[in-house]
């Protein structure tokens, strides 16, 4: 009855990071009304920094960023996918402010898109055709599968990192992805990173940077940047966050007609709701067909005109990102502490919403396996209550990582959560403990018995010698 692409699998809803989701839904946690229902860990959210906004909206008394009764007609009139001029300039600056002032934007050069996915998606129609490839770092966002190939019919083709180096890419396994999806018969059109890196929080080093800008150079393809974590950086020095935006400014103009940077205000800005996504271009013609393409998905000119007077406020915005970075990174730092003091390990990062968290200590006695991974994280979400991300479901290449989300919930939360996870990890400890002394009881005894048996067999060949 539906369409072969509905019933294609390739959107990734059977993904345990969607699995996990349904599961939550069911029975959410809440701290007085369902104390031992699943906490949700999984989904990247910002609830850090909600009453700033509502400090800001309160203080407007919402006059000035609702439409009066003479901005009204215009509004509800409005339709001209190239967005209201007022909110794209307010975005461009904002743009370079995330930044720390390193990098400007032209507003001229901005597509507005219904959020991030539709950035992606809009990216992938207008830079491939089906069957051809992009090149992304694992582990990667679980959503692409979704976003990029489900409905482009664009396959990904992953660029294998290692916890040897702390998942970083190298012209290696750069060259590796590309020669494979060569092997697979497709041309490949570009390489998607996200920076800084959903699942892993880090962000791309100088020397990366370059080896990828090398990369897509000498292949002639594109690369494409998703920075939707930009504004959660928290260590600020000049390298702590490199933008692919310096690259536009190359002087390479071939190349950086061939960069593209993809951002929404759904992480930084705590508003998945709102639905307010971009594409940022230095290529015309890139920037023409996207803009066509993103009337399936535009954004309203109501949340438009809210946000424009919003980013526009230069002094809220200064404080609100200097105070957003700041919680975030008080609440990864009670995160990565309290899983410290239980012996789990995380990844060291600098930016992002969750942290990459190292579980091959809790995976079962059959070692490490992804079917070991999928055990442990059923017992994470059905026995402790916890939905985090398992790792396979970002298509790392290593099992017994997970992602885990700190910024969606309030400290109360996140203490009972450490809880959770510190009696898990316990019992386990526990449970091995055990095994281990029964397992030195039961040496002990046979030691006993065969020395028994040695000495019985001794004193039994003694008498037979004598008799
Ligand atoms: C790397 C990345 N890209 C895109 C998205 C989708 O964001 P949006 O809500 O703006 O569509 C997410 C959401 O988690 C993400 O992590």
């Amino acid at each position: 009855m539906l369409s072969r692409k509905l019933s294609s699998n390739s959107h990734g809803q059977d993904s345990s990071y969607f699995l996990g989701w349904e599961e939550y839904t069911k029975n959410p946690f809440h701290a007085i009304d369902n104390p031992n229902g699943i906490i949700q860990m999984g989904l990247a959210e910002n609830q850090l920094s909600v009453d700033q906004i509502k400090g800001w909206l309160k203080r407007r008394n919402l006059t000035g960023c609702e439409p009066g009764v003479s901005d009204f007609k215009e509004l509800a009139s409005f339709q001209d996918y190239h967005g209201l001029p007022a909110f794209k300039s307010a975005l461009a600056a904002f743009m370079g402010k995330i930044r720390d002032g390193r990098v400007t934007f032209d507003e001229e050069k901005i597509v507005l898109t219904a959020g991030a996915t539709s950035a992606n998606e809009i990216l992938m129609f207008c830079l491939a055709d089906p069957g051809d490839a992009f090149l992304l770092p694992t582990p990667y966002y679980p959503g692409f599968d979704r976003d990029l190939k489900w409905r482009t019919g664009v396959e990904i083709i992953p660029i294998h990192t290692s916890s040897s180096n702390n998942f970083r890419i190298t012209t290696s396994s750069l060259e590796q992805a590309f020669r494979h999806a060569q092997t697979l018969g497709m041309t490949v059109k570009g390489v998607l990173i996200t920076n800084p890196s959903n699942p892993l929080g880090t962000t791309i080093t100088r020397s990366e940077f370059n080896q990828l800008i090398r990369f897509v150079d000498s292949k002639n393809i594109h690369l494409i940047s998703d920075e939707i974590y930009a504004g959660t950086v928290f260590n600020n020095s000049p390298d702590g966050f490199i933008s692919v935006a310096e690259a536009l400014h190359c002087g390479n103009h071939s190349l950086s007609q061939r960069i593209h940077l993809v951002y929404s205000l759904s992480k930084d800005m705590g508003m998945p709701g709102f639905r307010v996504g971009l594409i940022y271009s230095n290529n015309p013609s890139l920037v023409s067909a996207a803009t066509k393409m993103s009337s399936f998905g535009l954004v309203s000119a109501q949340t438009q005109y809210l946000l424009a007077n919003m980013l526009s406020d230069e002094s809220f915005v200064h404080s609100y990102i200097e105070e957003n970075r700041k919680r975030i990174r008080e609440r990864k730092q009670l995160m990565v502490s309290r899983l410290h003091e239980v012996g789990i390990p995380c990844l060291e990062s600098n930016a992002g919403l969750f942290c990459w968290v190292d579980m091959r200590g809790l995976l079962d006695e059959s070692g490490p396996s992804f079917g070991g991974e999928k055990r442990l994280w059923t017992r994470l979400i059905h026995e402790v209550g916890l939905n985090v991300c398992a790792g396979s479901s970002c298509h790392c290449s290593e099992p017994g990582w997970f992602r885990i989300c700190f910024a969606n919930m309030d400290e109360w939360a996140m203490e009972v959560a450490m809880d959770r996870i510190k009696s898990f990890a316990d019992s386990i400890r526990g449970q091995e403990q055990a095994a281990g002394t029964v397992l030195g009881q039961r040496f002990i005894l046979l030691l006993l018995l065969s020395f028994i048996f040695v000495d019985d067999l001794g004193r039994t060949l003694s008498s037979q010698v004598k008799s």
